[in-house]
């Protein structure tokens, strides 16, 4: 059995590792950490409440919002907003960043980047959703967003997920290592219940849209067949929380190449590939855009950029690369 210590007593051991912390850093993850227990708390009401379904917009990306979408970017919204420490945010559901402190006057201040609910077209089938969050340090010496927005994602200071799925699980690294908590919805607190997760080296099993198979560059193509000659097994929730969860525990590796409807992949650097890439390599897994080409490494050029990925158990993400490279 493990100890009990909460996602609170968590982050302040760790802030106790840094004898000139001020806790603002911590104040932002308590904020993350209430959004989602509201935000799963919506979720497991939502065909009670009525609030499955569209809400009748579209996001930045041409996508329909569902109206929960729209719910969970206004939790986030509102319980960063109240939070001193916090510079910027930025969302999926956002076309423009939301500037809350863009002064400069010496204070510590961060940028969180999230989509808010991931996945969001399971909801009406009572499927896997989830949060992502990245946070990046703001650029004190600048004014303009972008200037601390548009940072690679080796730059983050901590980066996280939640899976509102069978149970609401938070995963979280703050640059040393990967911890894993999950809500105890009787006690409403996450308790932490793994310490330093590492994805199993290999695993044969891919993760990957594969109606989109014959638009696929060849290399990719090449590997299905690969994997499919030797066994593999596919596994696809179409909620990237979700897919790269069970990589995180069993490995195996989820893809998201470009397709001939989205030639720079589906998936959005700054709040999707980017944190789960810093989650992955955190567990010992790997997380590239190509051959030798890690998602971290990437220089953003906008908030909502799209890209290729490729992430999970080292092995199996050589694999695909041996594939995609030859
Ligand atoms: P979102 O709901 O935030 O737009 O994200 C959906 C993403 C991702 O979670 C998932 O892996 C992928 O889209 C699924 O896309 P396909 O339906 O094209 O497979
Ligand atoms: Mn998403
Ligand atoms: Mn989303």
């Amino acid at each position: 059995m493990y100890d009990i210590v909460t996602l609170q007593a968590h982050i302040l051991q760790q802030q106790a590792r840094y004898p000139d912390a001020t806790g603002t850093f911590s104040w932002i993850l308590s904020a993350i950490s209430i959004s989602a227990k509201m935000i799963a708390a919506q979720v497991r009401r939502a065909r009670l409440e009525d609030v499955l379904g569209s809400a009748g917009e579209q996001n930045v990306q041409g996508e329909q919002q569902q109206k929960l979408d729209v719910i969970a970017n206004e939790i986030l919204l509102r319980l960063l907003g109240g939070r001193e420490g916090v510079a910027i945010v930025a969302s999926e559901e956002n076309e423009e960043p939301v500037i809350l402190r863009a002064q400069n006057d010496g204070e510590t201040r961060y940028c969180v980047l999230f989509d808010p609910l991931d996945g969001s077209s399971n909801l009406d089938i009572c499927g896997s959703v989830g949060t992502i969050f990245s946070i990046l340090r703001k650029d004190q010496s600048s004014t303009v967003a972008e200037d601390s927005l548009l940072q690679p994602g080796l730059k983050q200071v901590a980066a996280g997920y939640v899976l509102y799925g069978s149970s609401t699980v938070l995963v979280l690294t703050i640059g040393s290592g990967v911890d894993m908590f999950v809500l105890d919805p009787s006690i409403g607190a996450f308790v932490r219940v793994a310490q330093g997760l590492t994805i199993p080296l290999r695993n044969k099993c891919y993760s990957l849209n594969e109606g989109n198979r014959l638009t696929l560059p060849q290399g990719y193509q090449n590997y299905l067949d690969w994997a499919q000659r030797s066994g593999y097994s596919s596994r696809y929730v179409g909620a990237m929380v979700g897919d790269v969860h069970r990589i995180m525990l069993q490995g195996g590796v989820f893809l998201y190449p470009p397709t001939k409807k989205a030639p720079n992949g589906k998936l959005r650097l700054m709040y999707e590939a980017n944190p789960m890439a810093m989650l992955v390599e955190q567990a010992g897994g790997k997380a590239l855009v190509g051959p030798g080409q890690r998602i971290l490494e990437l220089q953003p050029e906008g908030i909502h950029q799209r890209t290729c990925v490729v992430l999970g158990s080292s092995e199996e993400v050589d694999h695909v690369m041996a594939h995609v490279a030859g």
